[in-house]
């Protein structure tokens, strides 16, 4: 597994790394410890050094189970967490920084760690990432050792270049062959700062997989069927906030561009495609998805034409409707 380096923090990671909001349970489904485990061992099999998780992720069990895991093999994983969201509600006024003195010391305890990695902020509301109590906080974390570096996780690209006033390590953001707008702006800066960026939702919630159709079923509890309109968290979440329908046509087109039904490899080949990148985050409801994905480091790079030809295909689908949005 290629490496590279994760921005100002300094740190060499596996370009393709682990999300795991759904690990150990397919969405909406009751959290399997089993699974979870089978899921770090398969991404550290593959070679995988980097583990994206949150507070939030399972009511903390994703924290857990890693924290678990680590003990027991430690130092395999460079882990990246987030806070915020357990805020109730989630509004700009509980954000504070005890408040996330508090996140800090309960990431550490969930994961037995003596300092984490790396703390993202997770998309919190707009206003916050021009917080200097907010920022100054993080920064206290660092001296104290509590946290090795900070950053941000944010839905719109004015969020990440409002957040670069900060000395913010890292930024994660959602990047996939249904998303360009990074490209426009976030990304150029991004690494003029040196920071570290982190692509998520790479396969837009599964979709970019090639494997759904019109009449593929998702859980009741499933983000997939409630969230499509934005009813409990952003809709750029789901689906990457591609209508649905509208995917599976751009999606077609994919599969005639790169000639072949199987596009989960060659959309996380397609973010590494981009220098900008540090890590790319497939998640994995199974183990037998990490090897999957990890084919990616394996392909050619692509081609300018493939690479024209994505964006030939977002210009026609998909640009009026993502582009103002995120
Ligand atoms: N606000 C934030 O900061 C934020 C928001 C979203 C995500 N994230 C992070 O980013 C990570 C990745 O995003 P994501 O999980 O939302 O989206 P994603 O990586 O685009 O899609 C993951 C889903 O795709 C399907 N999948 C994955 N590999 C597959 C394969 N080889 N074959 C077939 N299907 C496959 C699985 O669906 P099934 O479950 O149906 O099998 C899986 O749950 C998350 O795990 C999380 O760590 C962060």
């Amino acid at each position: 597994m290629k490496q590279r380096i994760l921005g100002k923090t300094g740190r060499a990671v596996s370009e393709i790394g682990l999300g795991t909001w759904q690990l150990g349970t397919k969405w909406g489904e009751p959290f399997n410890r089993e699974e979870a485990w089978s899921i770090l061992e398969a991404a550290e099999a593959a070679e995988i050094s980097f583990i994206d998780t949150a507070d939030v992720y399972n009511g903390g069990k994703s924290e857990e189970t890693i924290g678990e895991y680590l003990a027991a093999h430690p130092g395999k994983f460079y882990v990246a967490t987030k806070c915020g969201r357990r805020l109730k509600p989630h509004s700009p006024e509980m954000y504070t920084p005890g408040a996330i003195a508090g996140f800090v010391e309960d990431s550490l305890t969930r994961l037995r760690l003596e300092r984490l990695d790396l703390v993202l902020l997770h998309c919190p509301p707009s206003s916050v990432f021009a917080r200097d109590d907010i920022f100054a906080e993080l920064e206290r974390q660092k001296r104290l050792g509590k946290i090795a570096d900070y950053g941000v996780s944010i839905e719109k690209t004015a969020e990440g270049l409002q957040a670069m006033e900060y000395d913010i390590s890292a930024i994660e953001v959602v990047f996939n062959m249904f998303r360009l707008k990074p490209l426009d702006e976030l990304l150029p800066r991004a690494a003029e700062k040196e920071l570290g960026v982190i692509a998520r939702v790479p396969l837009a919630s599964g979709l970019l997989t090639g494997r759904y159709r019109a009449d593929t079923v998702f859980g009741p509890k499933d983000h997939r069927s409630y969230n499509r309109e934005g009813a409990s968290f952003d809709k750029g979440e789901t689906f990457s906030g591609v209508p649905y329908e509208l995917g599976l046509e751009a999606v077609e087109e994919l599969k005639r561009l790169f000639g072949t039904q199987d596009l989960a490899p060659i959309a996380i080949r397609w973010v590494l495609a981009h220098p900008e990148i540090s890590v790319v985050i497939p998640g994995a409801s199974r183990a037998s998805q990490v090897p999957e994905n990890v084919r990616a480091a394996q392909l050619p790079p692509l081609t300018r034409e493939q690479l024209r030809g994505v964006e030939e295909i977002y210009d026609r689908y998909l640009r009026q409707i993502i582009h103002p949005q995120w």
